[in-house]
């Protein structure tokens, strides 16, 4: 549910976000000061979240991290992992009072950009498949389905598959 006072649909096109040229919307590298928050977050989205091992470990490795804040107040955040002209999508993240407010849609549009604009020329990413909300966005988004990797996620009885998604990056 979307409790910010934002219309639903206020996806990013083309060229910027209007919230983001308005300045209410800020996306900045996540760093370790952030890691507090973020992991707060984290424990409250997915029954099985990342540690904080998994953030640091990503920070030290050099992955792309960021975290998204709506008027000042963290409101989402990405990891994406990039090797040689491939992004791999492995977090992403609006904190509950923001979902439905076409965050996702925005950050997951910035991080797209962002990965044509270095020379990706693919994104890749894992989705359980009774997420519905967030396969509905990675389709709309231009992800299809390529692969299913089994027992790939922790479940409260046993494992998930995870669905493996390519978005090409070509223009
Ligand atoms: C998945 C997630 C990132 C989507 O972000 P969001 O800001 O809530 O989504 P948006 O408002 O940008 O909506 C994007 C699309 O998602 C789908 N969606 C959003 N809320 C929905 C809902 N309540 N029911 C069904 N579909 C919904 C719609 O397809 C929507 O597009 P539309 O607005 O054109 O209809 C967010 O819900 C989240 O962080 N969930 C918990 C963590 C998670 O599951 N992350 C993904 C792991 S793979």
């Amino acid at each position: 549910m979307c409790s910010y006072p934002l219309p639903r649909g206020i996806a990013a096109q083309n060229g910027l976000h209007p919230l983001l040229e308005a300045g209410r919307i800020v996306v900045e590298p996540m760093y370790e000061s952030d890691l507090d928050a973020v992991i707060e977050q984290e424990h409250t989205l997915y029954e099985f979240p990342w540690g904080r091992q998994h953030f640091s470990d990503s920070l030290a490795a050099g992955y792309a991290a960021w975290v998204v804040r709506l008027d000042g107040a963290l409101a989402g955040y990405a990891v994406v992992m990039a090797v040689l002209d491939e992004a791999h999508l492995l977090n992403l993240s609006v904190v509950k009072a923001a979902q439905g407010c076409g965050l996702g849609r925005f950050l997951l549009d910035w991080l797209l950009r962002r990965a044509r604009d270095r020379g990706g020329r693919q994104m890749f990413l894992e989705v359980r498949p009774s997420n519905s909300v967030a396969l509905a966005l990675y389709e709309s988004c231009g992800f299809t389905s390529v692969g299913r990797r089994p027992a790939y996620y922790p479940a409260r009885d046993g494992r998930e598959d995870g669905i493996v998604m390519l978005c090409s990056l070509a223009a």
